[in-house]
């Protein structure tokens, strides 16, 4: 059994405990791991550093670097105990996201695809450590990831020492579906040759030195993937809209009749709206993605994707399970490469890649806001939503009109922090419409925005603020700087931000 996930004889001498492994972490080190929003995670190591922390009360502190979120096991054990000192690039879990918000963590919230030029370049510092999940090792001693590939390929280069964590609860039969090329360094550097989602560039396995690897230890530790919330009718609405928006820019020859590479943003609200085309008459979808959620398997199940090309593996509990028992069908419909690649902007741009992403909040200029809530509190990160929205051939954020049941409009004056700016984004989807903002002036965004987005209880305010913001004399980007800051402001004191 052994031998068959750790095919290289010499390094079945590593195998060891977690609580062995964990020996490895010092303090003040930087530790990098794999992972990808949260799957493909090292979890039996970091609960066996959390062990030994909470039983020999030693006050240990590191940096903690991973591709994406991870799970409980990893930031929500190490938050706990207040081993983060520094965190990067993305996180979703709630212990985490506290320390970052109470100032406890350093939080650098960075586009994924930067982040291995980074981690090359050194400048985050040296990585001391890498802990990688695996499926098995090869006969030459290297790397075959599970459900996603983040940065691994580069963290097993740049770091001192290596601890693997063989998952035997990820299948072996995962073998196959990853694609590892690697980038070389400027001036080096030459065209990535990914002309479509489906090509193949690279490796089925991540190289390494394998003399780096320091230990190995044997978990069947679940990916703690998150729930994602049912498809209701608010999302149905935002995906029919998508829907009469892409099948008029087919009618239109803006997009072609066999469709364009789609990208779709993480969480509930982007999961259901891609559930939409399960109806639609589009067939032969392609996916140059970054997370590859239920709803894509959904539509691998009926039959409507040639390709789902992303760095991770992210369904929900019920999703993995699906995709576990049918795996093989799977298999020829997915592939895992490195994030610089999922999400490089060289490749959005060449295959006119289509992207939809969720806004927190939109103002009625075009600008985003997908990372802090009213302004100043950290909910998960830019993630990749910034590689493509800057370089995809048509750019949608998709949003519902109203939150917090109602007590917050997400379409504001002014965006109380700007992730994705009015000259990135293009399209706007609420339940309430669409708006269609290429070609307009910010003025003509606002009423355009105002018209078809915003939910019919906050209309009046908008449209009563705009046309006094009108008044001002600054037609090109018509504002009232104090009304539209107190907007937010007005939100915090009715205590509607718990
Ligand atoms: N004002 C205040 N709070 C708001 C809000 C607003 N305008 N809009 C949403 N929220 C709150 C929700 O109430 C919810 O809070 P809760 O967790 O306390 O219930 C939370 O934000 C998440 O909102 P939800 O509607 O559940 O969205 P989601 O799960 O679809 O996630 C994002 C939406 C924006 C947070 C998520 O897509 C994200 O992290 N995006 C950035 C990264 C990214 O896009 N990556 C993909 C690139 S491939």
């Amino acid at each position: 059994m052994l031998e068959s996930r750790i095919r290289d004889k010499e390094l079945l001498k590593k195998v060891t405990t977690a609580e062995e492994a964990a020996l490895l972490i010092k303090n003040g080190m930087t530790i990098a791991t794999s992972g990808f929003t949260p799957s493909g995670y090292p979890k039996a190591v970091p609960l066996a550093l959390a062990k030994r922390v909470k039983d020999t009360k030693e006050d240990l502190k590191v940096n903690l670097i991973t591709g994406a979120s991870v799970g409980d096991e990893l930031d929500g054990e190490l938050a706990k105990l207040g081993i983060i000192h520094k965190r990067l690039p993305y996180q979703t879990q709630k212990d985490c996201r506290e320390g970052i918000n109470l100032g406890k963590i350093k939080f650098i919230d960075m586009h994924l695809s930067h982040l291995p030029q980074y981690i090359n370049y050194d400048f985050l510092g040296k990585i001391d450590l890498a802990i990688i999940e695996a499926v098995g090792i090869t006969e030459e001693g290297y790397i075959i990831p599970s459900t996603s590939v983040g940065i691994t390929p580069t963290i097993v280069q740049k770091a001192e020492k290596i601890i693997v964590e063989i998952n035997t609860s990820q299948p072996l039969e995962l073998e196959g579906m990853h694609d590892i090329y690697l980038i070389r360094k400027p001036p080096f550097r030459q065209p990535i040759p990914i002309t479509k989602a489906d090509d193949r560039i690279g490796f089925n396995y991540i190289p390494l030195e394998k003399e780096k690897i320091e230990a190995i230890v044997i978990t069947d530790i679940k990916d703690n993937v998150r729930p994602l919330a049912e498809v209701d009718e608010v999302s149905k609405k935002m995906a029919d809209n998508l829907i009469s928006f892409l099948e008029e820019e087919i009618k239109f020859g803006r997009i072609p009749k066999e469709m364009l590479p789609l990208q779709s943003g993480v969480g509930s609200v982007a999961n259901a709206v891609l559930a939409g085309l399960l109806k639609s008459r589009f067939e032969n979808l392609e996916f140059y993605t970054e997370v590859i959620q239920d709803s894509v398997l959904d539509l691998i199940d009926a039959d409507k994707v040639k390709i789902a090309s992303g760095t991770s593996l992210t369904p929900s509990e019920k999703g993995l399970v699906k995709f576990y028992n049918n795996i093989k069908k799977y298999k020829n419909k997915v592939i895992l490469r490195p994030q610089e690649i999922s999400n490089n902007p060289e490749v959005i741009r060449r295959l006119g890649v289509i992207a939809i992403n969720t806004a927190i909040e939109v103002d009625i200029f075009g600008n985003v806001n997908s990372t802090n809530i009213l302004g100043c509190k950290m909910m998960n990160g830019i993630g990749g939503s910034g590689d493509f929205t800057r370089n995809a051939y048509i750019s949608i954020f998709t949003t519902q009109s109203i939150a917090k049941s109602g007590d917050i409009s997400a379409i504001v004056p002014m965006v109380s922090h700007c992730d994705h700016t009015e000259h990135d984004v293009d399209v706007i989807i609420t339940e309430q419409g669409l708006a269609d903002l290429r070609g307009l002036c910010p003025r003509e965004r606002a009423k355009l925005i105002i018209e078809k987005c915003v939910h019919p209880d906050y209309k009046d305010m908008l449209n009563d603020y705009f046309k006094r913001a009108l008044k001002g004399g600054n037609l090109h980007t018509p504002i009232i700087l104090k009304e539209a800051l107190s907007w937010h402001q007005r939100y915090i004191e009715t205590g509607s931000m718990k």
